[in-house]
């Protein structure tokens, strides 16, 4: 062969990769609302910046007629490129050849993007969008997500790793999504589940559709597996992106710093009116925390998921920063199993990527009743308590109002590490709220008295005074200051100046038992 014949070779082979499954498969793809793995990588990559890399990859399955079979690409479609000019790795896997099916060379595909995206420090986007197992390459395809769930986990803390479901992810496949740090989906196509609504009828009778069963919305409010929902797949390449805007490459790094234009010395004069007169009214934390942020940005992490908690990023002053909020909106910013899962995956997150750490507390206590204690709200509440107090990146406690009890200790009070404790003159830090209080401390001088109602009306106010307030924490230094709302912005950028410094070190060990 001359050379110009071996060129020509050349370019009709990567014609023949690129074409993928087909254009028939190519349509089926696009008539479900889909875009092909080609496809989706040029939309989330900045424009022109993706170097495939393992294209002529091959699979070596013999069974069922495989030898006869092609796969161009092998199923998958691996590289890297760059997403606001910061190297990032990415795999997609192609539906249209043999269903995305996972077989030995195409799991070999992923796991060369993981191994590279460790030794580089930057992130991995997986796009799902498969069948499972390779069915006619038996144990090789098992052995192939084994591979990957290992990479997966000893990268988890070391880069970030997001998986993006776009269409079917189904048994065992589910587990590498689950080891990685956030779970994107997008409605209506993608689904998640072990086992499927027809093995599920068979199994116990019950009937589901797959949306039900695992799509975006199941995952996103009710069973807490994914963080983010969109409505087409656009939307969901925007939340990615945005995403790893706040994000640094690898832990060794910081967040990357962007100029807000928002003045550090900002008064929020609205601030000082946000807080009902009546403890029992609520407000909207979302209020506070947009007000004081730059730009009134704040991106939240699983919004649909235990509302009564909020997680997310913003940045103060430039500076990345990851809140945990209490949402008095929703079950009055009560603690439960749900709220603590959530806010100790984010703290954790937080604390490996370091991500300075501002909490926004409400909190009345935990939420009270049989499902709460038989479904393992001590274990649950417990890694709360875990991540506040193993993180050693900068720690900030903002007490707007209520802080009771256990719930108080567990939002990252002073005794867990708080490095700096802010409170509003309207913060009730005690051991639990004054009504509670007053009947129980002074039961029997109420029963006694000639008109019980006004002497635990009586009662309960005097031990609200005394109390309900930030002073008697402040005067024990539980807090640090306390401020008028309105400067809750300078006050904050003036903490994470502070702190920017911080170094806090642990004992050594092989690692921690954080109760699961
Ligand atoms: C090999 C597969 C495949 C698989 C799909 N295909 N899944 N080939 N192994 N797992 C092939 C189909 O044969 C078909 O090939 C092509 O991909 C497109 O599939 P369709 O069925 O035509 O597509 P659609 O109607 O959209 O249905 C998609 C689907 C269905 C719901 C995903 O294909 C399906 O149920 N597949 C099997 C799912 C499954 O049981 N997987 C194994 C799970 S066990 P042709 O040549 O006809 O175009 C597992 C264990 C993992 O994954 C354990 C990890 C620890």
């Amino acid at each position: 062969m001359s050379t110009q014949e071996k060129i020509k070779a050349l370019q009709a082979l990567n014609q023949k990769i690129e074409a993928s499954g087909g254009q028939k498969a190519i349509e089926k793809q696009h008539a479900k609302g889909k875009y092909t793995a080609r496809e989706r990588i040029e939309k989330l990559l900045d424009a022109g910046s993706f170097t495939e890399t393992d294209k002529y990859v091959t699979h070596r399955c013999v069974n069922f007629g495989m030898a006869e079979k092609e796969a161009p690409g092998e199923g998958v479609v691996t590289g890297y490129g760059t997403i606001d000019g910061r190297l990032v790795y990415v795999y997609a896997q192609d539906f249209t050849v043999l269903g995305g099916s996972l077989g030995e060379m195409h799991a070999g595909k992923i796991c060369k993007v993981l191994d590279m995206a460790m030794k580089m420090g930057a992130p991995v986007i997986g796009l799902n969008d498969s069948g499972g197992a390779r069915i006619q390459e038996a144990v090789n395809a098992l052995s192939g997500y084994g591979q990957i769930f290992y990479r997966n986990t000893l990268a988890s803390g070391v880069i970030p790793q997001f998986s993006v479901i776009m269409g079917p992810c189904a048994g065992g496949a589910v587990y590498s999504p689950a080891l990685t740090d956030y779970v994107f989906m997008v409605k209506n196509t993608s689904q998640m589940f072990i086992t499927g609504p027809q093995v599920i009828k068979a199994v116990t009778g019950e009937e589901v559709t797959a949306e039900e069963l695992g799509g975006a919305m199941t995952h996103n409010q009710r069973s807490g597996v994914a963080h983010f929902a969109a409505e087409n797949e656009e939307e969901c390449f925007a939340q990615i992106r945005k995403l790893l805007s706040f994000l640094p490459s690898n832990n060794l790094e910081n967040p990357p710093y962007v100029e807000s234009g928002d003045d550090p010395e900002r008064i929020a004069e609205e601030l000082n009116d946000i807080m009902p007169d009546n403890p029992n009214q609520t407000y909207d934390m979302l209020d506070v925390i947009t007000k004081v942020v730059d730009n009134g940005e704040f991106f939240q992490t699983m919004p649909y998921y235990a509302q009564n908690i909020l997680t997310g990023y913003a940045r103060i002053n430039g500076q990345v920063i990851g809140i945990i909020a209490n949402q008095p909106k929703y079950l009055a910013g009560c603690l439960d199993i749900n709220a603590s899962d959530k806010a100790a995956r984010h703290i954790r997150f937080c604390d490996a990527f370091n991500i300075p750490i501002v909490n926004f507390v409400d909190v009345p206590g935990y939420l009270p009743g049989t499902n709460q204690e038989y479904g393992g709200i001590i274990r649950h509440g417990a890694k709360l308590l875990y991540a506040y107090s193993e993180a050693t990146v900068p720690k900030i406690t903002l007490v707007t109002r209520k802080a009771y009890g256990g719930s108080y200790l567990a939002m990252c009070s002073r005794d867990l590490g708080a490095d700096l404790v802010i409170a509003w003159p309207t913060a009730e830090i005690a051991v639990m709220g004054a009504e509670g209080a007053a009947n129980i401390i002074f039961r029997k001088e109420i029963e006694a008295a000639d008109n019980p109602v006004e002497k635990r009306a009586e009662k309960i106010a005097e031990y609200r005074e005394r109390f309900a307030t930030p002073y008697v924490a402040a005067e024990c230094g539980f807090v640090d200051q306390v401020i008028e709302p309105r400067e809750t912005r300078p006050r904050l950028v003036n903490a994470l100046e502070m702190l920017a410094t911080k170094r806090e070190s642990r004992p050594a060990k092989k690692h921690g038992n954080i109760p699961l």
